[in-house]
């Protein structure tokens, strides 16, 4: 049987735990209220590391004024038992205290990819993202960190980072996981009423129909844009916040499909926002 899982709090305790630990090390750092989708990052950095560093930390400076902040999903009891189960090693679970203690001023900050999409209309959420993953990246000082491609334009923001500012961190993005019905898994899924998590399932499906017309020939981006739009406008209770077809690497919107492109959007069902995507290879 393997070690039970380490579980610290203050950075002190992380940095006497981490000499501990074989490595590579492999993080997954997350906000809490663990599903399929986290733990899958879990396995597969276990596949990969001889070690598994996960954090819990719901990151304050990603959330704006009027977001959730306040009633984000936490369930620290039972994301304990799956981390357990799953294999970690370490569990680190920082307070927003210690991650931002009075007189806090330091801030890391991508430029132009944060720019679009999410970035539009989340003011403030990347640079709350990249200055958090660059604590958390500096405190457990992995080989390498796994990210979901459900949030695609974090991970290139953090991959960008990464890159920009030397981080000997290796970043490992892993595929999207879903329901049986399509929607991606995502903690917020929660805040659902029932007929509300049936029509979730329209992302996917105006995804899926931007996907099958570009299999189909369809290269104008307008278009795979409008056949996103029109499916997410049949449902009524959903109300579309941005549809995107954007080149893979950049972000920008594209008039024509003719590399790698991203189709993404982000939806309100009810009062719930929600974001999924799918790349067009
Ligand atoms: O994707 C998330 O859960 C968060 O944005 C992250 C990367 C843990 C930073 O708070």
């Amino acid at each position: 049987m393997s070690d039970p899982m380490m579980i610290v709090t203050s950075i002190e305790e992380l940095r006497s735990a981490r000499p501990l630990l074989d490595g590579p090390v492999g993080f997954v750092p997350t906000m809490g209220f663990l599903h399929a989708g986290h733990l899958a990052l879990v396995r597969r950095a276990r596949e990969e590391c001889a070690s598994v560093v996960v954090s819990i930390f719901v990151n304050p400076t990603q959330f704006g004024p009027n977001e959730d902040l306040d009633k984000y999903p936490r369930d620290l009891e039972r994301d304990i038992r799956l981390l357990d189960e799953a294999g970690a090693n370490l569990l680190w679970t920082p307070t927003p205290e210690e991650m931002y203690p009075p007189g806090y001023q330091t801030w890391v900050e991508v430029e132009g990819l944060t720019r679009p999409l999410e970035g539009a209309v989340r003011p403030g959420h990347f640079r709350g993202v990249t200055t958090v993953v660059t604590k958390l990246f500096n405190a457990v000082q992995p080989q390498k960190a796994y990210f979901g491609q459900k949030d695609a334009q974090q991970a290139a923001v953090i991959r960008r980072m990464t890159r920009d500012l030397n981080f000997p961190i290796e970043i490992v993005v892993c595929p999207t996981v879903r329901e049986p019905d399509g929607l991606a898994m995502s903690s917020r899924n929660t805040y659902l009423n029932p007929q509300e998590r049936q029509a979730a399932v329209v992302l996917y499906r105006a995804l899926k129909t931007a996907q099958s017309a570009y299999e189909a020939g369809e290269r104008d981006a307008a278009v795979l844009r409008r056949l996103m739009s029109e499916v997410i406008e049949s449902e009524p209770l959903a109300r579309l916040q941005y549809v995107s077809c954007a080149d893979y690497d950049s972000l920008e919107e594209l008039e024509q499909v003719s590399s790698k492109a991203l189709l993404s959007m982000a939806v309100f069902i009810g009062k719930t926002r929600l974001i999924d995507n799918l790349v067009l290879e």
